[in-house]
């Protein structure tokens, strides 16, 4: 059985991730999408309520399960005896992190741990949480980065703070 994982931060899930999670569930056996719970970040949502979002979303598509992980993303794959990560690539402004992060990770798992790059769709190559969250916070229509209950809960976020 070919597992991988996919791991972010996810803050929040944006139809770019949503993309990418359907295209590896559709290759891998199984798709572990595992949230980062970074404590030096002060993130919109916590990790529960991004772990709620990913599994709300992906309640149709039965090979994927929604996870969260602290520390290294190497030790999170080794316990899960899971070799591949998943990681979706919008634009070559992406590659020089990514390309550090995959490198990282296969030299620290003493290359047990590979990167996969999905080339995000083109009509989401623009999208980031940041952006989405920044659009958000000044009033401006996220419907087509979002799934809507996901914009709905942003704008919960929001309101009072702009
Ligand atoms: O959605 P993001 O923020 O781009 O995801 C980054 C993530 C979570 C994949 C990356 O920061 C990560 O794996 N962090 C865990 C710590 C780790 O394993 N770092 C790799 C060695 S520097």
């Amino acid at each position: 059985m070919k597992r991988a994982v996919y791991p972010g931060s996810f803050d929040p899930m944006t139809l770019g991730h949503l993309d990418v999670i359907k295209r590896a569930a559709s290759i891998f056996d199984e798709l572990i999408v595992t949230v980062l719970n970074n404590k030096e970040k002060s993130p919109l949502f916590s990790v529960e309520e991004r772990v709620n979002i990913l599994e709300t979303a992906t309640k149709d598509l039965p090979n994927v399960k929604i996870d969260s992980f602290s520390g290294l993303l190497i030790n999170y794959a080794a316990s899960h005896d899971i070799h591949v990560s998943v990681r979706g690539l919008r634009a070559v402004t992406d590659f020089e992190y990514e390309l550090q992060l995959a490198q990282t990770n296969r030299q620290l798992s003493h290359e047990q741990l590979d990167t996969v790059f999905l080339t995000t769709s083109l009509e989401y190559a623009y999208l980031s949480s940041s952006s989405v969250k920044e659009i958000a916070y000044f009033g401006g229509d996220i419907s087509p980065c979002v799934p809507g209950f996901v914009a709905d809960l942003i704008h919960e976020k929001f309101k009072g703070r702009a």
